[in-house]
């Protein structure tokens, strides 16, 4: 049950006053995770899936799995004021689209700004309605997020594009896109699923070469198949999407969040814990399970549930990452792993090759006792043995998590604001770290002047 009391009172349970009206996650942390989860659906594949029901010219699309987070909430908002008939139902897990009618609105700008998932909005517009306008998306603050190769892959098929007063403009040729080889000079997750999405209502083949291998590209891929699409070597370097004249609705079912189940690891092995992730992907985690491993933390498998637990974090051995793109280390999950590092003794390094701003959780982990230095692009981290809890605010969703995870494993209280970052990608945070055992809520300001505990 959620606990409520008043403002600026002593809160005995927490044994804390909380004095700021201000939505704030609330951990006491030293308490080990333990039990079992289940894994929510994929935020990354769920956002591509559903700007992907778009391009089903015919009959409804049903995405199951969805995890329930604001991202999702928004980008449903998005469709149905273009005028796609998008209903989420199962608490929100469920989302059925009717997009048959093929004439869509301006995606409105200031959700489209609210993430950076908005961008595959481009790809199926584009293929079904030969123009496309969308403002800039949003998303993580974590550096420069560049565009051109989005551009590339769509002028790949003939399309042309320009930035006018704050949107992107692109238009496909007078008879429509043509496949084309595509280059992309990064594996970029979302120019290729932009590219494939757009190449599979264009005329002809198209092939991604140096695509993106990530599991969220392997979702859109099938579910394209799915719709009577024709693409090969998803889940590769090398993607070939065979245009087809038209594309029908299907049932689809999103495949758990890898970074969702990695963040829960990571705050297990933190913490001393033991716990089981139900409905995992065993192959999807791998790069972040065979590094805790290497540290000394233990990971079994039984089908889809995977159990991972150590001993005190102290005891683990240290190791460095370096963040690049699947099959690699993710990028997302860096930060999470950043705050495990800083208690684990000796001297870790953490490169990201992905992302070159992704440090805002670092001056809050200083601020926990952390011994932390940035040089350039690489993190380096001198375990201490503990740290201790704090006011801190996530700059990010993965900064968020990060500071989750530390909060977990430190001493005392900590408070973390600005929490709505957070909430765009871990569905109940709270309620599933209190399953777990963790001491850890979501403190809201209610009608009525109090707050609530949920
Ligand atoms: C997606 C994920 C994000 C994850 C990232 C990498 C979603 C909504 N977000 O983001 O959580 O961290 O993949 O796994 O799915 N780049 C360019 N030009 C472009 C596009 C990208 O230079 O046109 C660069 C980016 O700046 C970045 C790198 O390529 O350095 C990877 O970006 P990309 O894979 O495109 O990430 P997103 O699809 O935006």
């Amino acid at each position: 049950m959620s606990p409520s009391v008043s403002t600026n009172t002593q809160t005995s349970n927490l044994q804390t006053s909380v004095a700021i009206n201000e939505p704030h996650i609330v951990i006491e942390g030293g308490y080990p995770l333990s039990g079992s989860i289940q894994v929510a659906g994929s935020k990354n594949a769920a956002l591509a899936l559903i700007a992907g029901t778009l391009l089903a010219t015919s009959g409804v699309t049903v995405l199951h799995n969805l995890p329930n987070i604001t991202d999702i909430a928004d980008l449903v908002a998005i469709l149905n004021s273009m005028g796609a008939i998008a209903e989420l139902s199962q608490g929100n897990a469920t989302l059925t689209v009717d997009a048959s009618e093929g004439r869509f609105n301006e995606p409105p700008p200031h959700l489209v700004s609210r993430m950076r998932g908005s961008l595959q909005l481009l790809g199926p517009l584009l293929a079904r309605q030969g123009i496309v306008r969308l403002a800039m998306p949003g998303g993580c603050n974590i550096g420069a997020r560049a565009v051109d190769l989005h551009e590339k892959g769509l002028r790949g098929l003939g399309a042309t594009w320009t930035i006018d007063a704050g949107c992107f403009f692109a238009e496909a040729p007078f008879d429509g896109l043509v496949g084309g080889a595509v280059y992309l000079d990064k594996p970029s997750v979302g120019a290729t699923m932009n590219t494939m999405m757009a190449a599979s209502l264009a005329t002809g083949v198209t092939t991604i070469e140096n695509a993106a291998q990530e599991p969220d590209v392997v979702d859109l891929a099938n579910l394209i198949v799915a719709m009577g699409g024709l693409i090969e070597g998803q889940g590769t370097s090398r993607i070939t999407v065979t245009g087809v004249e038209s594309l029908h609705g299907c049932e689809f079912n999103v495949s758990p969040d890898r970074i969702e189940a990695g963040t829960y690891a990571i705050a297990a092995v933190a913490t001393g814990g033991d716990i089981t992730l139900i409905g995992a992907d065993f192959n999807a985690l791998s790069p972040v399970l065979s590094k805790l491993t290497d540290m000394g933390a233990h990971v079994a498998q039984d089908g889809n549930h995977v159990r991972v637990w150590s001993g005190p974090v102290q005891t683990l051995t240290g190791t460095s990452i370096v963040a690049s793109p699947h099959p690699g280390f993710p990028t997302d999950l860096q930060q999470p792993f950043t705050s495990l590092l800083t208690l684990v003794h000796g001297t870790n390094t953490i490169h990201d090759s992905v992302y070159e701003g992704r440090f805002g959780h670092i001056p809050y982990l200083t601020k926990m006792g952390a011994n932390i230095k940035v040089e350039g692009s690489v993190t380096i981290v001198s375990g201490v043995s503990t740290l201790s809890g704090a006011d801190v605010k996530a700059t990010d969703l993965r900064a968020g998590a990060a500071l989750v995870v530390a909060g977990l494993a430190a001493n005392g209280q900590t408070r973390i604001f600005d929490v709505h970052h957070i909430e765009r990608g871990y569905q109940e945070l709270c309620q599933r770290l209190r399953q777990l055992g963790a001491r850890c809520w979501h403190v809201n300001v209610s009608d009525t002047d109090m707050l609530v505990m949920e």
